[in-house]
């Protein structure tokens, strides 16, 4: 979610790979402003279309049909939909977003003054407050981060070394799910501004222990591991979304290559970059030809498999930064280009347009649960627009083409 993301002076030139497979030819033109405004319409139907009702925040639009489904603020997607209306606010420039925006965040306040339910309070409160308070500098949304960390830190379990994900589910220990590293990032950001120290060391051990235990030899994730919260000791890994426990399912090594790359730009321990790295190349080895995956890389039934455009766009996002913080020259190409690839793709064949108001289709949110399949869904929408968003900042698109 950083917004600082920094400038890295990219010049992109060579197209070729060492496996010959030639992306440029595959790029469509991408006007990143006119999807910003793309992106403006729809939010702004999205908003006249909420019920007022002091608690409706979107979550997802199921596959043919035009509304959203809303949630209220416990859900573990909520903090999207202010965040989304931080974007806009952040590329407008305009106050009445930053007024929506904060209607939305505020829904959110009760979970800064409560204990945690799970692990989900970064997606949460950093996504609206913390995104908030980056772009108005409000002292109260500051204030809600660090109190919101340090409830998440009540969650740490040293013995273990993670935070548990969900204390409400019974997997016989403590659980840890893969998703959870994107909350680490309101952790490492509390700890510089003004939190407690010790809130940098929590995140910093949990993706060390994540690290250790929490990918096959292949460094694709597991989505569940379950730990002896006496002993600390591993005891399982298990799947909750995925398709089978050892499968790679999509969405998951999506967080991780956005989690781990988060963990080094926020600690600068190479150990972090070189293991971004290679969860990453086992993800954009495993692609389909369009860089959009399917939910899972091991679903017995691909191609008819649903796709997953969030984590297509979570992907991207991360790859975004993680280029900046390469110094192979032809490895940064590769992620910027592929990149690119991702975000034009959802561009030209997964954006709503007339079919709703979200801003994407085809995503996939829980297939063995049979819940949201090939739906429009909110977090999709937040880091598609977070790409565009960096993109903007980055400013070298234009140099691309
Ligand atoms: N964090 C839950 C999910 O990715 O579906």
């Amino acid at each position: 979610m950083n917004i600082r993301l920094q400038l890295s002076g990219l010049l992109l030139l060579a197209v070729t790979y060492t496996n010959g497979q030639t992306l440029k030819k595959d790029i469509v033109k991408l006007d990143v402003l006119t999807q910003l405004e793309y992106c403006k319409v729809h939010t702004a139907n999205s908003l006249a279309a909420i019920p007022n009702d002091g608690k409706s925040i979107p979550r997802s639009v199921p596959a043919g049909n035009k509304d959203w489904n809303y949630v209220d603020y416990k859900d573990w997607t909520s903090g999207f939909w202010p965040g989304q209306l931080w974007f806009i606010y952040e590329t407008t420039n305009d106050k009445k977003w930053a007024v929506a925006a904060d209607k939305y965040t505020q829904y959110l306040l009760p979970l800064t003054k409560t204990k945690a339910a799970d692990h989900d309070l970064g997606f949460q409160v950093f996504n609206s407050f913390g995104v908030g308070y980056q772009l108005t500098g409000k002292k109260e949304y500051k204030e809600a981060v660090l109190r919101t960390a340090d409830t998440l830190a009540t969650l740490f379990n040293p013995k273990v070394g993670t935070l548990q994900s969900w204390p409400h589910n019974d997997y016989g220990g403590h659980n840890t799910i893969i998703d959870n590293m994107m909350n680490l990032e309101m952790l490492f950001w509390a700890s510089k501004h003004g939190g407690d120290k010790k809130l940098y060391k929590i995140a910093v051990k949990h993706a060390e222990t994540t690290m250790q235990n929490h990918f096959k030899p292949d460094y694709s994730a597991y989505h569940v591991v379950v730990y002896d919260s006496v002993t600390g000791k591993k005891i399982k890994a298990v799947t909750a979304q995925g398709y089978s426990d050892e499968s790679m399912w999509a969405r998951g090594q999506a967080w991780a290559i956005y989690g781990f790359t988060m963990v080094y730009r926020e600690t600068g321990d190479r150990k972090f970059l070189d293991f971004a790295h290679k969860i990453t190349r086992v993800y954009l080895d495993r692609l389909p030809a369009d860089l959009i995956p399917y939910w899972d890389f091991n679903a017995p039934d691909i191609p008819a498999a649903p796709r997953d455009a969030s984590a297509a766009a979570i992907t991207a996002s991360a790859l975004l930064e993680l280029a900046t913080f390469t110094r192979d020259r032809t490895l940064k190409r590769e992620y910027e280009e592929k990149a690119m690839k991702m975000i034009t793709e959802l561009t030209a064949h997964y954006q709503s347009r007339y079919a709703n108001n979200a801003l994407l289709m085809h995503s996939t949110g829980h297939k063995p649960a049979n819940g949201e399949i090939d739906s429009s869904i909110i977090y999709a929408d937040y880091y598609y627009l977070e790409c565009l968003v960096r993109l903007e900042k980055l400013r070298w698109v234009k140099r691309f083409f």
